[in-house]
């Protein structure tokens, strides 16, 4: 046995007792003729005692110890002196009677320490020492407890956890996938799932009833902080469900876990609200509802005062910031330039101040008199102290989302924005389709086997824009955790979502064709959602990307710095494969 006790357990009730450690040097501290030297383990970190007056022969031994050196230790527990209130072994500390290297260490190239001196990439090429970091395997041990809780909740609900192929089909809808080629079947190719939609459907017509798998994804995508191109869904499909009994379904496990990781209860029903109503009240799929400033219409009161930024406008649009008229001009001027940066792309601001005794300031004081203002202000419910801050566009839709961009800049500003507070919501009723101006056609929104809202099936041909989908995100602070639909289980209908999505019944059969086949055989009613389990585990973590929820992530070009991957490989594994390269530069002329 290497131990008899972890570095993270040792009380005040243990003083005295005899005991065996085993971890890493974290700390040496030397003073006087004593040595202190943390040892640390995945529990905690104990501090063990050597002194010259004690054991000289081991003192020295002890001096000689490096950082991260693996060592064990024997001796006795003690009450300390000097308490350490911030460490839970803080009471105690073990007088060393033995101490034997286990390994030694290399200087590591950062202090594995929750602040360490180590930056981002230094970090990622060392992750194994990264993860040595409590803050870092604190994430980790979550990641493990939230899976547990998932399976439980699941398990309790009838839900049988299936596992479905990581080699599968390529399919042209959704992000790039990644491939595989196949040295058995040379110029063809495998794709990695994007996620195992088409597996859990064809589950269901198998009858499994109700499904979910803790799932690898990957998406061939550009990177953001909430986005990597391996990650990880917590997969669900249900049979002989209607959008309500998902819904309560999943709101069921949100709230399982907050209540079983996170100590928080959610009494009532999440909101839900209309995708047509997000958009209109806060410029995004996904709004942020921990703060009101939602959007105020000031279309018609801009209109027809001579003012040409607004008479040119389809929408003119603001929100009202509380307590802000006391802005100074660079605080706006700076507020002007987030909104004309190139992601976001607006032409300007505008703004009025209703100062503390009713007098009206305004970047577009020339165009309307201070009772004109004065009623943008009524409409927008502003008090004296605050400042409206508007836009003006031609295109409504993306001009809602520059503000959407300035409303979350300005929740950030004012603190609206906590953490700690948690504001899940339904956002339900999705278009079923997406027009894209560059290729003049149009894309299903979620995915092609998403049902239509049944009240719109007699629009599907003639106004196929507004036919709404069966389809539900579930919103977390302006996160989109999950994501679901009631599926088509009529392969007439699933033919003619093809048909509009601009497939030939043979491309249809070609790439879809095994599903379609089945839902000959009695596909009964279904449907499920997905939740991104990397998003989850980083909001209760309170973290701003998901990587550290992640062991081994990628950085933002999609590389492993550690084990260097993406990386060449070998001229005889193409042969074998049957590729050839192109030279990096050949654009495919
Ligand atoms: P969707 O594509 O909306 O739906 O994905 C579901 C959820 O997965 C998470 N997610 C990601 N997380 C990290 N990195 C990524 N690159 C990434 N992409 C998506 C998000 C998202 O809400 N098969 C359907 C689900 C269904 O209809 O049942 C699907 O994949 O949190």
């Amino acid at each position: 046995m290497y131990r008899d006790n972890t570095c993270g357990e040792l009380r005040l009730a243990d003083a005295g007792k005899e005991v065996r450690l085993a971890g890493w040097v974290q700390r040496i501290r030397k003073m006087g003729g004593m040595t202190f030297v943390d040892v640390r383990d995945r529990y905690g970190i104990t501090q063990v005692v050597f002194g010259q007056d004690i054991d000289a022969v081991l003192a020295d031994k002890a001096n000689r110890l490096g950082r991260e050196f693996v060592v064990q230790v024997t001796g006795t527990v003690r009450e300390r002196s000097s308490k350490n209130p911030s460490l839970p072994t803080g009471d105690i500390e073990v007088i060393a009677g033995g101490l034997e290297v286990l390994n030694r260490s290399d200087v590591p190239p950062f202090t594995i320490e929750d602040n360490t001196d180590g930056g981002d990439d230094l970090r990622m090429k060392y992750r194994y020492l990264d993860l040595r970091r409590p803050a870092v395997r604190k994430n980790l041990e979550l990641r493990h407890r939230m899976a547990f809780e998932i399976r439980r909740y699941l398990d309790a609900n009838g839900f049988l956890e299936v596992e479905t192929p990581i080699l599968v089909k390529s399919t042209p809808e959704g992000a790039r996938d990644f491939v595989v080629p196949s040295r058995m079947n040379p110029g063809e190719f495998y794709a990695l799932p994007q996620s195992p939609q088409l597996f859990k459907q064809l589950l269901m017509v198998s009858g499994f009833d109700r499904y979910f798998q803790i799932a690898k994804c990957f998406r061939d995508e550009d990177l953001r902080a909430d986005r990597q191109p391996e990650f990880t869904q917590i997969d669900c499909e249900m049979s002989f469900v209607e959008q309500e009994d998902v819904i309560r379904m999943f709101e069921g496990l949100v709230k399982h876990i907050f209540k079983y990781v996170k100590g928080m209860d959610f009494p009532d029903a999440f909101p839900r609200i209309t995708w047509q109503e997000a958009m209109t009240r806060y410029g995004s799929d996904k709004p942020d509802i921990r703060f009101g400033m939602e959007f105020v219409d000031f279309t018609d009161l801009a209109k027809g005062n001579g003012f040409a930024v607004a008479d040119d406008a389809e929408i003119v649009v603001g929100i009202c910031a509380p307590g802000c008229a006391e802005y100074t001009r660079k605080q706006i001027d700076e507020l002007t330039e987030f909104v004309k940066r190139p992601q976001i792309g607006a032409k300007g601001l505008m703004w009025v101040k209703f100062g503390p005794d009713g007098e009206v300031k305004s970047s577009i004081g020339k165009f309307y008199t201070p009772e004109q203002l004065a009623d943008w202000g009524r409409r927008a419910d502003a008090k004296a102290g605050d400042l409206l801050l508007v836009m003006a566009g031609d295109n409504a839709m993306k001009t809602r989302k520059q503000l959407c961009e300035l409303r979350l800049e300005m929740g950030e500003r004012l603190g609206f924005r906590d953490r700690e507070v948690f504001a899940p919501l339904w956002v339900v009723d999705f278009p079923l389709f997406e027009w894209d101006d560059e290729t003049q056609r149009y894309y299903a929104m979620h995915h092609p086997f998403t049902a239509p809202n049944p009240e719109d099936i007699p629009l599907l041909k003639s106004d196929t824009g507004r036919v709404r989908a069966t389809a539900y995100d579930i919103v977390v602070n302006g996160t989109e955790l999950g994501g679901g639909s009631i599926r088509i289980h009529d392969s007439e209908l699933q033919d003619q979502m093809f048909e509009l999505l601009g497939f030939t019944p043979e491309r249809a059969q070609e790439q879809f064709g095994f599903l379609m086949n089945a839902f000959r055989y009695g596909a009964p009613p279904h449907g499920g959602l997905a939740l991104g389990f990397d998003r989850f585990v980083s909001m209760l973590a309170g973290l701003d990307t998901i990587r550290d929820t992640i062991a081994f992530p990628k950085n933002n070009s999609g590389r492993d710095v550690m084990n260097e991957s993406p990386s060449p490989i070998e001229s005889a594994q193409l042969e074998e494969l049957r590729l050839e390269l192109r030279p990096a530069d050949d654009k495919g002329k």
